[in-house]
């Protein structure tokens, strides 16, 4: 994970240059948010999903750090007033609280297009065909079916009571489908067959369940010092999780069967899934 977030690091400073103009705090806010320290899980997944395939690099890279623009837009806007209302994020002052509104509104917006811009350069694939799924896929995965689409099922369930098939498709559509899209990346980026791509999509279908329900539960019994994030603060806020619904042992259970779950998925690639397994087994465990 180390080695995969200092080559997406590198390549992110590269491409983010922070201009003279009066636009250079636009850029100042998109740094900060990027470069404050996240895990950087979902470069991580398509790195290992890329070497399952012997994909190359730097073309991974290319979709790794596409994929962190808009995890990272996503957050911004997440922890918007309007949104979940929230001051500390990856251990900083969220963007918000150190741009102002707009800029974070605005440095959201930056980062979303340009993932969009880096799928679409000869440097992520020489062929068109693969540069347009990625960009089709990472579309889908993102928009109004995926992230975007389970971010207002999210907010429009605040106080609600969702029965355990409504959870789980809110948390598949905020959370899952960007992850699946990771897991997926290398199958896309080798024209693997769709057979291959499918065994990586069930399991990444299982690890995003199992990694937002330990976000959940780190909401719940984590502390800020780990997650770098508030805590306790779903309950309050009268969020639908996997916590509210089960309670913490039986949501903890869930989480341990989706990851067993995962991990069968990977059978058919033997040794080569060595680190998808791994990653399987750190969802449960991570502290932040
Ligand atoms: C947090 O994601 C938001 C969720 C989708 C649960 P991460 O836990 O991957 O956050 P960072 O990237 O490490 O900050
Ligand atoms: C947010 O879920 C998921 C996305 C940003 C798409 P949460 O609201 O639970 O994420 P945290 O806990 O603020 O990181
Ligand atoms: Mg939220
Ligand atoms: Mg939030
Ligand atoms: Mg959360």
């Amino acid at each position: 994970m180390r080695s995969t977030s200092e080559a997406v690091d590198k390549r992110l400073d590269k491409l983010l240059k922070t201009p003279k103009g009066a636009e250079s705090q636009l850029f100042e806010a998109m740094r900060y948010s990027l470069f404050a320290g996240g895990k950087r899980l979902r470069p991580f997944l398509v790195v290992a999903s890329a070497d399952l395939f012997e994909v190359d690099k730097s073309r991974a890279i290319n979709v790794a750090v596409a994929i962190e623009c808009i995890h990272t837009y996503s957050l911004i806007h997440d922890d918007l007033p309007a949104m979940d209302n929230d001051d500390l994020r990856r251990g900083k002052p969220t963007a918000h609280k150190a741009f102002g509104e707009a800029a974070a509104i605005l440095a959201g917006d930056g980062l979303q297009t340009l993932a969009f811009e880096i799928l679409s350069s000869p440097d992520t694939h020489r062929d068109a065909n693969v540069r347009c799924e990625l960009i089709m896929e990472l579309a889908q995965a993102s928009g109004i079916h995926g992230m975007v689409g389970g971010q207002m099922i999210d907010l429009a369930s605040e106080g609600e009571d969702l029965n355990i098939g409504e959870v789980t498709r809110l948390q598949q559509m905020k959370t899952g489908a960007l992850i699946a899209f990771s897991a997926e990346a290398g199958a896309i980026l080798s024209k693997a067959s769709k057979q291959k791509r499918q065994l990586l999509h069930g399991y990444a279908r299982d690890l995003g369940l199992a990694f937002q329900i330990t976000d959940d539960l780190l909401d719940y019994e984590g502390s800020p010092e780990e997650t770098g994030k508030a805590t306790q603060k779903d309950a309050g806020r009268g969020k639908a999780t996997f916590v509210s619904l089960m309670g913490l042992e039986r949501a903890r259970q869930q989480a341990e069967m989706l990851a067993k779950q995962a991990i069968e998925h990977l059978e058919d690639f033997g040794g080569k899934a060595l680190l998808l397994r791994a990653l399987a087994r750190y969802v449960l465990e991570r502290r932040k």
